[in-house]
């Protein structure tokens, strides 16, 4: 456990340095993720936005305060689970990251989610989904047609439940996608 959270500090490191792509020339700070190193329960989000590139904390802003309400929903914490993003430094104007930044970042993700093992990993919108169904070979899906589903995959440590939602961004101007959520977020409670 000890070596476990030093290598993911180390891999921390890494990050807060890291020029791979064009995107640190204009972060304030990247944002690694954050939370419970040992929990069993991973969030992914798509990329740090204006408050999270502030603080260098991943969802801080509005979509945090949605995904604050989802959590307390099913009695659940910051501090139960772990959360990042498949893009580590905020995209600017708040565009979509681009494949090559995907392709530049993902490997500290990757890395993520060897040393931390969840057992479910929550997919926060279509970039997150394109990305983690792709590397479990998984077909592509749209979000619209999969959001709430539980995907049970197995990889070299056993048998993962990957469960893919709407973006809790979206539900800041859409109310009708908030009680989508609401509802979708029983399926991450189950099994936790
Ligand atoms: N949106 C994301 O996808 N991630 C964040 O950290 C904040 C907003
Ligand atoms: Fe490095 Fe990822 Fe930031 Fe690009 S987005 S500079 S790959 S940490």
């Amino acid at each position: 456990m000890e070596s476990k959270e030093k290598e993911l500090l180390t891999l921390k490191g890494k990050v807060g340095s890291c020029k791979k792509c064009e995107l640190w020339k204009r972060r304030n700070h990247p944002v690694f993720g954050e939370g419970n190193f040992g929990s069993r329960l991973m969030f992914i989000g798509e990329a740090p936005g204006y408050f999270e590139d502030q603080q260098g904390k991943p969802f801080v802003g509005r979509a945090g305060k949605v995904l604050d309400e989802l959590l307390e929903s099913v009695g659940l914490q910051r501090e139960d689970i772990f959360i990042t993003n498949v893009v580590k430094c905020r995209p600017p104007d708040n565009r979509n990251p681009l494949p090559d930044e995907i392709e530049a970042c993902s490997s500290y993700l990757d890395e993520q989610l060897q040393l931390i093992q969840p057992q479910t990993i929550v997919l926060l919108g279509k970039f997150a989904l394109s990305y983690i169904f792709e590397k479990f070979d998984l077909k592509q899906r749209k979000i619209s047609e999969v959001h709430g589903k539980v995907f049970k995959v197995r990889d070299l440590m056993g048998i993962k439940r990957l469960i893919p939602l709407y973006h809790p961004a979206t539900a800041t101007y859409n109310p009708q996608i908030k009680e989508v959520l609401l509802k979708d977020f029983k399926s991450v409670k189950i099994g936790t």
